[in-house]
């Protein structure tokens, strides 16, 4: 496995690649790797002949200094896991390779970008297209993976390889969780002993919100996950949607769309946590 600092060296090593016809997985990272990051490399060195991963804190997509000055860091440590697992390139800059310059591109997504974490974020999404796009023509991958756990920057991560006519396939993963639900994420690892086990409260009301959803309406859902997540101590709901999968627009009913997903965001103490449920999805 390589560790790689620079555009060029990155873009030099892969085009030796891409011309003997490798086929090139791409999984782009902050780092704080956990299983659910493992889970993204896993299928990509599964499906490709490659597997680059890239760590990088991306100063562009954090509206609060202080989550971008405490966001974890250990190279060391997701080096040795990625390893393990078989990725063949680790991509990992410095803020000044990634921005030579300042990036003054504003990207729009309306209506993706202007609800629920583009709401309550903001700038965040244009931050996270900056450098996912930057990522995407320094690596130029066939594939790119991202989790389910960020619903809403997959859908705008689709949304804009379509805009900016990048080729690549963008493949959305599934939510890993620990055994007892807690949706794996690396601010976790932030988490005191006595929030994690409040955070709890998160993937055990949506898990029970979907036996509640098939004898009540979508409204009384929705009321039921709040009040639960207000009823516990330490934790203050941001939100709860229950959201179209495609158009992340709010629905009224539940006949109203074929894919819904049920969105959360909030603070257990200073740890900002979301999470997501599938209540519906015709293929
Ligand atoms: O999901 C993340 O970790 C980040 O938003 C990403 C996609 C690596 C861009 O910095």
């Amino acid at each position: 496995m390589k560790v790689i600092r620079t555009i060029s060296e990155l873009r030099q090593e892969l085009s030796i690649l891409r011309e003997t016809g490798k086929k090139i997985g791409f999984v782009p990272t902050m780092g704080a790797l956990h299983q659910g990051h493992a889970s993204l490399v896993k299928r990509a060195v599964e499906e490709n002949d490659v597997a680059v991963v890239s760590v990088f804190v991306n100063p562009t997509q954090f509206n609060d200094m202080n989550d971008l000055k405490n966001y974890p860091r250990d190279l060391q440590a997701d080096c040795k896991l990625l390893e393990t697992i078989g990725a063949s390139i680790v991509f990992a800059p410095e803020v000044e390779e990634m921005y030579p310059e300042p990036d003054t591109r504003t990207f729009g997504f309306a209506p993706l970008d202007t609800v629920m974490e583009g709401a309550c974020r903001p700038g965040h999404f244009n931050g996270v297209a900056q450098i996912v796009s930057k990522l995407f023509y320094a690596v130029e991958p066939d594939r790119a993976y991202f989790g389910e756990k960020d619903f809403q920057q997959l859908a705008i991560i689709r949304a804009m390889v379509k805009q900016l006519n990048i080729d690549v396939e963008i493949i959305g993963c599934p939510i890993v969780r620990e055994s007892d639900g807690l949706a794996l994420s690396s601010r976790n690892m932030l988490l005191t002993s006595e929030e994690r086990q409040r955070a709890l409260t998160i993937s055990r009301t949506l898990f029970a919100s979907v036996e509640y959803a098939a004898t009540h309406t979508l409204a009384e859902t929705k009321s039921y996950v709040e009040e639960a997540i207000n009823a516990t101590e330490g934790l203050q709901l941001e939100y709860f949607q229950i959201v179209d999968g495609d158009s992340l627009q709010e629905v009224a009913k539940w006949e109203d769309s074929n894919y819904l997903v049920g969105c959360i965001a909030l603070f257990c103490g200073k740890i900002r946590l979301i999470d997501n449920i599938k209540y519906k999805e015709v293929k």
